[in-house]
Parts: structure tokens; C-alpha cells; sequence
């Protein structure tokens, strides 16, 4: 008689499956990962997500392309090379993916790119943050073009999703090549210090194309991203510090485009003024201070949590919430260069402008500003486009915007900062507030060039020098204040410094129920 096979249990074989897909890449490789300071792809989302929230998807999905030794037994690995599914940040629902560097380098197959692709559907249709945690040697070389088809299936979701819902990555490994183009098109990007990089080409490449040295981490690591070229918002110390920047990140984002951001009741009076705000701003017009000072007076709790704060430091962006809602803020910086505008400051905060329009967080502005940065360099590379850049920004946002003028407002740069003209809500001006064409010195030279001509050939340089002084304290005492602008309304209140919170959390009262809209069209042609 035949002997009968028995077929395992049911159970059995799911438990074997789902232990299976737990192991990642085995021990050893595990080993590894940790040996190289990073947790495994699961230990991130553990201790990303409330505790017990994680909802696994496709945790039996395998690879399909079996060519070049892939259908090895250590090739085959249950789930593949990433982990994915959703769960709960301080109860809010998210959808994440986590690359598991310990199979296959993390590298991106077909299957891999489906996973992540499904997480992104649902979160598009349900209306819920996407987090991608990245930690991968880029697109699956055995899998020829289905990698190369599953990044761009990625590309298109990130698009789609862009202004819908937040997407935020991480980078907590290598992220090389054309993969880099998923990160780059979410709205934030937080790299861990020492153990990620981000580069199209490695230095290898670099060297043999241009013969230039450079290390991995100067061509493309946390510090450069965030300090040179602004691909990341912030650059984290370890890992556990990157997860939790991403969940406070989240706590001042809405779900998606048709929600409001969530409110958080504070003890931080909104009535609360500060008489350290009166004497902030020095005597003297050329002297600096730290607008970041004025910003953590104002907001509930003194908490501002600051993006691309190495990146452009002459404009500071970056979140905080007053009375218990969450805003944007903008706020040129005095105390770098002056407070300049140039290419990177308007790109920085172009691109923050329109990440608060299209997810309902209002706008406060801070304005100091001498102007656009001069310079061939500035000229030549494109001031012109950046800062058309920023003013379209601004231009285009419906979101209630609220401007303090604190110090100077120069030029172009003060239609741009968020004007009256350009649909600013409430325009209000510190008494210390000088709203002109340009700084004193510069228009008394070119509007008195001849009275300042004759004073020189009267008397010399000490006469012309006399003379400019004069000039120059008549021009201050009719532009170098707010009440010209406010005579025409361009000003809707001069306020006392110290008052400056109550102000903007009673203009912020007000416009909350504010609709404003732009004409119907395909999409504007903002200048790239
Ligand atoms: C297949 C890969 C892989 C890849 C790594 N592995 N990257 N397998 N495709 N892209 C495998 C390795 O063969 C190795 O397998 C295991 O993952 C671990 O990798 P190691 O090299 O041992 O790790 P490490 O020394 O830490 O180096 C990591 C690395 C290196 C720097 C990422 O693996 C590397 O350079 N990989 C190739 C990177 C790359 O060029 N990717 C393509 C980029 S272009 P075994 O079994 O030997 O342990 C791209 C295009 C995207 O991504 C296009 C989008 C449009």
C-alpha cells in the first residue's frame, strides 16, 4: 500500500512562510548591516510607527527573473528586498517602505518596485503620507530594463502624488544613480549623517570623467546635501534621530491636499507679548541680528523646527505652529549676508512657499531684505530665473499669508516677500521697518550724483562726504520708515514689536476661513 504523504498543516506552512520573510538576508548579512551602524529595514519601521501599527503587505511577494544565479536558495527570499505596508504615527495613518539592504543590496527588482508601487496607489486613493525609507544599490542589474521599468513606474506615483499627499524619504544607505530621482521629487528628503549618500555618479565615474578626487561622503553624503546643493532638508546624526524628526515633520503636515493640518491645544498664551522684541532690532541699519531669535519669540512654545537650515542660510524656512495651528515660515536672515537674495535662498524658499500652499499651511513672512545678491556669478547663473521663481511662488499661493516687515524692504525683493500687491492678506510693519526702492547710500548716489559732483569740486572729499550725510538722513526721515507705504494702504498696520504675537495669531483667526483662487488652467509655466 502506498505510503500517504501528509500534507503540512496549513498554519505550519504560513508560519513557515512568514518566518521566511522576516529573516531579510540571514544573519550573517544582518550582521553586517548592524556592523555597519544601521538597523535592518524592519527595526526602522518598529521604531518609526506607533508600536504594534505595522500592517505588512506582500510579505510573500518574490522576484521573478531567475537568470544569473538569482534562483539561488539565498537569492530567493521571501518578500524580496523591501518591506512594505502602513500603520499609525502618533495615530495617523502612513504608508511606508523600507529597503532591506541585507537582500540583494537592497537592489530594486521588478517585484520590489511593484511593492512600493502598491503602497503608493493606496496612499494616493486614501489620502495618507507616504515614507519611503531607502537603504538600496539601485536598480537590480540582473533584471535589466524591469528595474529600470519599476523606477520609472515609482517616478510617475511621486509625480502623481506631488501636492496630493506628503512624501517624505529617508536616506539611510546608498541611493546612487537614477534612483536618486524618486527622493528628489518628494517633498523632503532627511539623509543620516556618516552612513548614506546620495550621487548620480560615484566618485569612480567622477574620477575618470573629470579626474577629480572625492571621497563618497564630500561628493554626496548627509552634510553636502544639506549644506552644498540642498537635495536634503535636513541632515539627521544617526538613524533613530532621522525617524523621529520624521514623525515631528509630520505632526505639521495635513494627510493630504484636502485636509487642514492637525491642531495641537498649547499652554503658550496667544495673548503673550515679549519686550525682548522691541529691542531686537539694533540702531544701526547695518548691524545684524538673528531673525531666528524673533521667530522662537513669537511661536507657541519658542518651538520652530527649521528646514534646510545649512542650505542657504540668508533665508530661513521651516514650521512652528501659533495658537496651536501650524504654519510656514519665511523669514529673510540679517545675520547671513545681510539677508540677501540669491539663486539658492529663492530656490529654498520658492519650493517651501509651494509645499505650504498645497497642503493648506498658511504663510508668515519675516522681511529684511537689502535686495537681489549683485555679482556675475549671481547673473550669470540664473538670479534672474530664481527669483522669478520665488515671486511666482508666492504669486500663485491661495494659502492666508501674513507679512511683518521688520527692518528693511528693498527693491524688487519687497514685492516679492510676500507684498500686499501679490496677494498678501495682512501686510503689518515694525516701526523700525524702511520700505524704498533701495538702501540710502545708494540711491543718494545715483538720484544727487551732481549735487554730490559739485560738493566735491566746492570743498573735496571731506565737503562731498558732508554733503552725502546730509542727503542721505533726508532721504532716511521721508523713506526710511513704514508710513509712506502705509499711507497707501500697501501697510495695513504698523504694530510694537513686542505685540508681534497676538498680531499674527489674530490675523491668522481671521483669514482661517479664506478662499482665494487662481484662474482654471492646465498648470502655470513656473520658470525651472
Ligand atoms: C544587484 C546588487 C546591487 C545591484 C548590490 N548588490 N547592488 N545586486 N544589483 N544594483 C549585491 C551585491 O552583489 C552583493 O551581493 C550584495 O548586494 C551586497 O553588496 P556589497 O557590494 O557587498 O555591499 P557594499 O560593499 O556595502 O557596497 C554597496 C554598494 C555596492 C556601494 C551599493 O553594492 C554597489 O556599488 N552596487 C552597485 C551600485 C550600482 O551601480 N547600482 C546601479 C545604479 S544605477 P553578494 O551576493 O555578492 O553579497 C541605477 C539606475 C536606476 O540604479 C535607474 C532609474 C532610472
Amino acid at each position: 500500500m502506498a505510503e500517504k504523504i501528509e500534507a503540512p498543516d496549513a498554519l505550519e506552512l504560513l508560519h513557515q512562510y512568514r518566518t521566511r520573510s522576516q529573516q531579510g538576508g540571514g544573519e550573517e548579512r544582518i550582521a553586517k548591516q548592524k556592523a555597519d551602524g544601521k538597523m535592518t529595514a524592519r527595526e526602522r519601521i518598529e521604531l518609526f510607527l506607533d508600536p504594534d501599527s505595522f500592517h505588512e503587505l506582500d510579505a510573500f511577494m518574490m522576484h521573478r527573473v531567475h537568470d544569473f544565479g538569482m534562483d539561488a536558495p539565498d537569492k530567493m527570499v521571501v518578500g524580496d528586498s523591501v518591506v512594505t505596508g502602513w500603520g499609525t504615527v502618533n495615530g495617523r495613518l502612513v504608508y511606508i517602505y523600507s529597503q532591506d539592504f541585507t537582500v540583494i543590496g537592497g537592489s530594486l527588482s521588478e517585484a520590489h518596485a511593484q511593492k512600493i508601487v502598491k503602497v503608493m496607489d493606496l496612499a494616493l486613493k486614501n489620502g495618507a503620507p507616504v515614507i519611503g525609507l531607502n537603504d538600496s544599490g539601485g536598480a537590480r542589474i540582473q533584471e535589466g530594463v524591469l528595474s529600470l521599468a519599476g523606477y520609472a513606474d515609482i517616478f510617475l506615483r511621486n509625480v502623481l502624488s506631488s501636492g496630493v499627499v506628503p512624501q517624505i524619504s529617508v536616506i539611510m544607505g546608498p541611493c546612487a544613480g537614477g534612483a536618486v530621482y524618486s527622493p528628489a521629487l518628494t517633498d523632503f528628503v532627511i539623509m543620516v549623517k556618516d552612513t548614506s549618500y546620495m550621487f548620480v555618479t560615484g566618485p569612480d565615474v567622477v574620477k575618470a570623467v573629470t579626474k577629480e578626487d572625492v571621497t563618497k561622503e564630500e561628493l554626496g553624503g548627509a552634510s553636502t546635501h544639506a549644506s552644498k546643493s540642498g537635495v536634503a532638508h535636513i541632515a539627521a546624526e544617526n538613524e533613530e534621530d532621522a525617524l523621529f524628526l520624521v514623525q515631528e515633520l509630520l505632526s505639521y503636515l495635513p494627510q493630504n491636499n484636502m485636509e487642514d493640518p492637525p491642531f495641537e491645544p498649547t499652554r503658550d498664551d496667544p495673548l503673550r507679548t515679549d519686550e525682548q522684541l522691541n529691542a531686537i532690532v539694533p540702531d544701526n541699519p547695518n548691524k545684524p541680528y538673528d531673525i531666528k531669535e524673533v521667530i522662537r519669540l513669537v511661536v507657541d512654545d519658542g518651538r520652530f523646527f527649521e528646514v534646510h537650515e545649512h542650505f542657504a542660510a540668508n533665508i530661513v524656512v521651516g514650521f512652528a505652529r501659533m495658537g496651536g495651528h501650524s504654519i510656514g515660515i519665511i523669514a529673510n536672515q540679517p545675520a547671513v549676508l545681510a539677508g540677501v537674495l540669491d539663486i539658492k535662498a529663492s530656490e529654498k524658499a520658492a519650493r517651501f512657499v509651494r509645499m505650504c500652499d498645497g497642503f493648506n499651511i498658511p504663510i508668515v513672512t519675516f522681511v529684511d531684505v537689502p535686495g537681489f545678491m549683485p555679482g556675475v556669478d549671481q547673473e550669470h547663473n540664473g538670479i534672474i530665473r530664481a527669483g522669478a521663481k520665488l515671486l511666482y511662488a508666492y504669486c500663485e499661493a491661495t494659502v492666508p499669508k501674513v507679512t511683518v516687515i521688520t527692518r528693511k524692504s528693498y527693491g524688487g525683493a519687497y514685492c516679492v516677500m510676500s507684498s500686499k500687491h501679490i496677494r498678501g492678506d495682512l501686510n503689518l510693519a515694525w516701526p523700525s521697518a524702511e520700505i524704498a526702492v533701495m538702501g540710502p547710500d545708494g540711491a543718494v548716489e545715483i538720484i544727487f550724483r551732481r549735487e554730490l559732483a559739485a560738493a566735491f569740486k566746492a570743498g573735496g572729499q571731506e565737503a562731498m562726504l558732508a554733503k552725502k550725510a546730509e542727503l542721505v538722513a533726508d532721504y532716511r526721515a521721508k523713506f526710511a520708515n513704514p508710513y509712506v507705504s502705509a499711507s497707501f494702504g500697501y501697510i495695513d498696520d504698523v504694530i510694537i514689536p513686542s505685540e508681534t504675537r497676538p498680531r499674527l495669531i489674530n490675523a491668522l483667526e481671521m483669514l482661517s476661513n479664506k478662499r482665494d483662487e487662481n484662474p482654471p488652467r492646465k498648470h502655470g509655466n513656473i520658470p525651472l
